[in-house]
């Protein structure tokens, strides 16, 4: 959050400074600035800015030359490092960059079969859709858009919906053709893989950095990343950046019916593409696939983490569609975890949005398939105790001690956890972990509910101080400005942290923060005065909260962090209300089980009980009501874009029913809702449109009471047109 000219750590001069000064404020600032390498060069996530680092660097070497015996504190300073810009320009995906969903087991990938054949509304057994198998290569996607040929811009995935601008990054990347060679050469072409480096380049990237006395990377993904966002291109120049091509985002004609057309036609317009991907007819050819690439895993030269099947005909990847995310027509079957063994060092209990109290193990570092791992979850306290969530034994029943030796897993980007204890190593005066039983940031009860339903207590612990609780309103906060929630540039943890706990302009509840601004300008000691912060920063800042006051609809509900309810229930729920006062007067209404309201959310497709009372509790709550007000004067959430606003069902209330012949359930639900309908499972007198099938029962009886008008599946697609179905 610093500027060039606010980044110096001290005000002090240097010549002013006692030695016992210097050594503290050394000390610190060797610490911030290893903690910056390790954030860069470890986790590939900076935490400050190249301004901030280079002065604090700059402060570091000119206290070490003022008083030479801090030299042997510490030998950070000798390491400078060549780190990214956070300044690339941005660049909007125009086909958003998706992610996959992952399978760890053969009976998950069969699973993954199953779904598409019967979303499909076809018999597994007559086999006939084809998949593709190839590597999940292990680096950082890239989109490259060509026009009449030439490249015009590459961008970074970002967060799939806006990436960064590294176009002249990608350009001295020699496997990325500057210019596309071939007759069906489309005349916009988006083609889209992944940028890595194999195994010997990046160990002799870190055998410089070594020789110059620089940090090294943690793995070559990390290299990758840091070699692509420079913004001096001649790094990203001198660093052998590889490329496979196997995806790709707008192409209005493409140059082969199949995935597997597209990218032989990848190779032909010059493009690298992955030579162990195969066309497989079943799921036993898929899953040989995978055992050849596994085997091969050690000697490709470059990590892969999985293989990734797709569906291999282009049409049924257009009816399969979307789930949030991730493509119903692909898979990346992870390959297993990996293992390491280490000491518990300590257990620490964070204090989630919801009150959970989460054990962190705290583990002396080791390192699990090439990554540095000091923390695991633990999960709750059973399972510390060496129980499941049934109630059954876990490791034969052996519980989890501090000082324990243990093994830890990671799971590709799965949070690592400890899995096993090895008892003979167990220091003989070790005691049971006593999970704590009041919460360690505001000293409530911490209480495991009841389930009113299974009548079993909840695996999980709550704080039940709520909004008194210091963690809990800080963990909503940062909830609230989260990249899938209201996403402010340059609010993140650290700075919610702060303005949590600073005296002068406070931030306890998401109002406040639109109203920073006028009460820093009112303030006399201002933003930019503040450690950390300067004139630009703050003015950046403000701008950035400016920006947000009419944030999509979905994104400020999913923002209010109501339990239960994620990305895709917000989005549901975005569509299906349209406006937030509409939800809010839903949600109180429905507090009353009689009313309409609660039968028209219980009507929701895709909204199960659980988020019903989760809604009901959130606006029933007095103080929420209270937030909400002083939030909306704030701020106007939007109505989404309509789906597809010239659609003749855009926000009708749709509901499917009887025997469908041209499409199954799903499919129908999933076309429907594309073009902006709402889809509901049972008819009332809201509902606009009833589609039945033969063998249509009782909703017909009720669209007649109703007056609600019924049509067959031909009429149904008479309406919608028949190029909805792609
Ligand atoms: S296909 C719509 N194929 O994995 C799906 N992705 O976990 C587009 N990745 O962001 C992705 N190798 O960076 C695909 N052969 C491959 C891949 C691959 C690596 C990465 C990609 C993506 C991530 C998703």
């Amino acid at each position: 959050m610093s500027d060039a000219e606010d980044s110096a750590p001290s005000e002090t001069p240097i010549a002013a400074l006692t030695p016992r000064k210097a050594k503290a404020e050394h000390k610190l600032l060797a610490a911030e600035v290893q903690a910056a390498n390790d954030a860069y060069f470890q986790d590939d996530q900076p935490i400050m800015d190249d301004a901030a680092y280079d002065a604090k660097r700059r402060r570091l070497v000119a206290l070490e030359e003022a008083f030479p015996a801090l030299k042997q504190e510490s030998d950070v300073s000798a390491k400078v490092g060549a780190r990214p810009s956070g300044k690339f320009a941005k660049i909007r995906h125009r086909v958003p960059m998706l992610s996959l969903d992952n399978a760890f087991s053969d009976e998950a990938v069969a699973e993954f079969a199953a779904r598409v054949y019967r979303f499909l509304g076809r018999k597994e057994e007559e086999g006939g859709i084809a998949f593709t198998a190839e590597p999940k290569i292990d680096g950082l996607s890239l989109s490259l858009r060509y026009e009449k040929g030439e490249l015009v811009a590459a961008a970074t995935r970002g967060d799939g919906e806006e990436g960064e601008d590294v176009t002249l990054n990608a350009r001295t990347i020699s496997e990325i053709p500057g210019r596309l060679a071939g007759p069906d050469v489309p005349e916009i072409a988006e083609v889209r893989g992944e940028v890595y480096l194999g195994h010997a380049d990046f160990a002799g990237i870190n055998e410089r950095q070594r020789e110059k006395g620089l940090p090294e990377f943690a793995n070559p993904r990390n290299a990758a990343a840091g070699s692509l966002r420079q913004l001096d291109v001649s790094v990203t120049a001198a660093r052998p950046l590889r490329f496979f091509a196997y995806a790709w985002g707008e192409m209005p004609v493409l140059p082969a019916p199949t995935q597997f057309g597209v990218v032989e036609a990848f190779r032909r317009w010059g493009f690298r593409t992955n030579p162990l991907m195969k066309r497989c007819e079943s799921v036993a050819e898929l899953i040989a696939q995978y055992r050849l690439i596994e085997s091969q895993r050690a000697t490709l030269g470059y990590d892969i983490d999985g293989v990734v099947y797709k569906v291999d005909d282009l049409a049924l990847q257009a009816r399969l569609g979307f789930v949030s995310r991730a493509p119903r027509w692909a898979i990346a079957h992870k390959f297993p975890a990996e293992l390491a063994t280490t000491v518990l060092e300590a257990i620490d209990i964070q204090v989630g949005r919801t009150g959970a109290l989460s054990p962190v193990a705290r583990l002396k570092p080791v390192t699990v398939g090439g990554v540095v791992v000091t923390n695991a979850t633990l999960h709750n306290e059973d399972y510390i105790r060496g129980f499941d969530s049934k109630g059954l034994p876990i490791r034969d029943g052996t519980d989890i001690r501090i000082g324990d030796t243990v093994t830890v897993k990671r799971a590709g980007d799965v949070i690592p956890r400890v899995e096993a204890v090895d008892l003979a190593k167990r220091p003989a005066d070790s005691k049971p972990y006593e999970f704590p039983t009041l919460c360690p940031a505001c000293g409530s009860h911490a209480t495991r509910e009841l389930n009113p339903r299974s009548g079993k207590e909840d695996a999980i612990r709550r704080c039940t101080g709520g909004l008194i609780c210091p963690a809990q309103t800080v963990e909503r906060l940062k909830h609230f400005v989260s990249r899938d929630a209201l996403d402010i540039d340059g609010l993140g943890d650290k700075q919610i942290e702060f303005f949590h706990s600073d005296p002068e302009l406070p931030v306890r509840e998401p109002a406040d923060i639109f109203t920073l601004a006028k009460r820093d300008a009112a303030n006399l000691k201002k933003l930019k005065d503040k450690e950390g912060f300067g004139a630009v920063s703050a003015r950046k800042l403000f701008d950035a909260i400016e920006d947000r006051r009419s944030p999509p609809l979905n994104r400020f509900i999913f923002g209010l962090g109501i339990r239960h309810i994620g990305e895709t229930t917000a989005r549901l729920l975005a569509r299906h209300y349209g406006s937030f006062e509409a939800l809010r007067a839903a949600g109180i209404a429905a507090a009353d089980e009689a009313s309409p309201e609660r039968q028209e959310l219980d009507a929701i497709d895709s909204v199960g009980p659980t988020v019903v009372e989760a809604l009901i509790a959130f606006f029933g709550e007095p103080h929420n009501e209270e937030l909400l007000d002083r939030l909306l004067v704030q701020v106007s959430p939007q109505p989404l874009e309509a789906v597809a606003a010239a659609s003749p069902v855009a926000g009708k209330i749709v509901v499917f029913t009887g025997a469908l012949e041209r499409m199954t359930r799903d499919e129908a639900k999933a076309m429907a809702e594309r073009l902006g309908a709402k889809v509901a499972g049972s008819v009332s007198s809201k509902t606009d449109l009833l589609v039945a099938g033969p063998g249509a029962g009782s909703k017909l009886k009720d669209a007649a009471k109703h007056g609600v008008e019924v049509i067959d599946e031909a009429g149904w697609f008479d309406l919608v047109g028949a190029g909805a179905a792609g």
